[in-house]
């Protein structure tokens, strides 16, 4: 089993997280808690497995194997108690390069698209790279988490005409696994006024007891009509740069839609070492995620704790999933900017800035826990270290 706590060395491994730093700020010995993979190795099985693979010599083109589905099948109906049939899965190289699809798909040019904000913020860019155009419906901070503001994304649904909503479920970056209930909410609201929902569910097997996470899917079957879902095994076991995700979509006439446009995009086929380490991670990597669940949970609530004795000015929103976690510096009055600057300069830490998720993320701060806890510890004194002057003229 994975040690949690060993430090893999991750520079000089071309790591975006790791190596990108250094060209992006001109520094040496920063330490990223940034973009969202994990410093930590992939289950045995999936290595094993791209092992074998790589020791045949021959890298031809290669079908979907019935093993992979079963695999995705067992997966989704064991953890999530979604079922799903063969003909429901499609293949892509990730979840955002199925978003664009999404939205070739269902909506035209210029159609209205709605996103939360704050959201995760590839959202933005792939609506405005497609020539959509982006609506935000704020989220609301209310005892320490986020809500959705139904009357405002109602509010904004009908003043701009909306066709398509991308829901992102677990919430990056609040962590929020949204409940049956606001699911429903939602689901009802956009049916009524004819929004397609696209559901992007990557996060949902990093989930916290006792939250449980539900498919947008799996909360009414009539949802199936307007809507499809976004997965991958990328994020529940590190495997960013496999490239590779699944789109499950239950209606056949909402599934040609989609087939089309990956069609004329020529993006029917997806890279085989994915497919493998999708397979394998579905497979065997549930004991790896079962000990990999309490290593994060313990490492949130580790933060949780050390902010309140030594920075209780930043409000942290404590997640339900994700391993990412949204701190709030807005008591410290500083722009962006000149948060950033200490963090970076003084701090010498790499966070990602809360502006980049939307206009209501001005002040805070997405922090990845997904390292040892030796490096969260040592972020965390740096940065406590850089505020502490501050602090004292508070
Ligand atoms: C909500 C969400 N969707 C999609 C992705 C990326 O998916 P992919 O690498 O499959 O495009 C991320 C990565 O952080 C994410 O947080």
């Amino acid at each position: 089993m994975i040690d949690f706590d060993k430090v893999q060395p991750r520079t000089g491994t071309n790591s975006v997280k790791w190596d990108a730093i250094q060209e992006m700020y001109h520094r040496e010995g920063l330490l990223p808690l940034w973009v969202a993979d994990m410093d930590f190795l992939a289950p045995e099985a999936v290595t094993n497995a791209l092992q074998d693979a790589v020791a045949k010599g021959i890298y031809g083109y290669s079908i979907f194997p019935d093993s992979l589905y079963s695999a995705i099948i067992d997966w989704q109906q064991t953890r999530h108690g979604f079922s799903l049939e063969k003909e429901a899965i499609l293949f892509n190289s990730g979840v955002v390069p199925s978003l664009a699809l999404a939205l070739q798909s269902y909506t035209a040019e210029n159609d209205a698209i709605l996103i939360h904000d704050p959201v995760y913020h590839p959202f933005a860019d792939v609506i405005k790279r497609n020539n959509r155009r982006l609506v935000r419906a704020p989220l609301l901070e209310k005892a320490g988490h986020f809500e959705m503001d139904f009357a405002a994304m109602e509010q904004a649904i009908v003043e701009n005409n909306i066709k398509l909503f991308i829901l992102c479920n677990p919430h990056n970056p609040g962590g929020r696994v949204w409940t049956k209930e606001e699911l429903t909410t939602i689901g009802l609201l956009c049916q009524k006024h004819h929004v397609f929902v696209v559901s992007d569910e990557i996060h949902q097997d990093i989930v916290f007891a006792p939250h449980r996470f539900t498919s947008f899917q799996t909360v009414d079957p009539s949802f199936t009509a307007f809507s499809i879902v976004l997965t991958s095994a990328t994020k529940t076991f590190n495997l960013a740069g496999i490239k590779n995700s699944m789109v499950f979509i239950k209606d056949p006439a909402l599934r040609k839609r989609f087939v089309a446009a990956q069609e004329r995009n020529v993006q029917g086929e997806i890279n085989t070492f994915g497919t493998v380490a999708t397979e394998a991670a579905y497979r065997e990597g549930a004991p790896w995620l079962e000990a990999l669940l309490p290593y994060l949970s313990d490492n949130a609530a580790f933060i949780q704790s050390f902010l309140q004795t030594h920075m209780p000015n930043v409000r942290v929103q404590m997640p339900e999933g994700t391993y990412l976690m949204w701190l709030d510096f807005s008591a410290y009055g500083l722009s962006d900017q000149q948060l950033q600057r200490i963090l970076i300069n003084e701090a010498h830490v790499v966070l990602n800035q809360g502006t980049i998720f939307g206009p209501h993320g001005s002040q805070h701060m997405r922090l990845n826990f997904a390292c040892s806890r030796s490096i969260l510890e040592k972020v965390l004194h740096q940065i406590a270290e850089a505020f502490e002057t501050i602090d004292r003229k508070k």
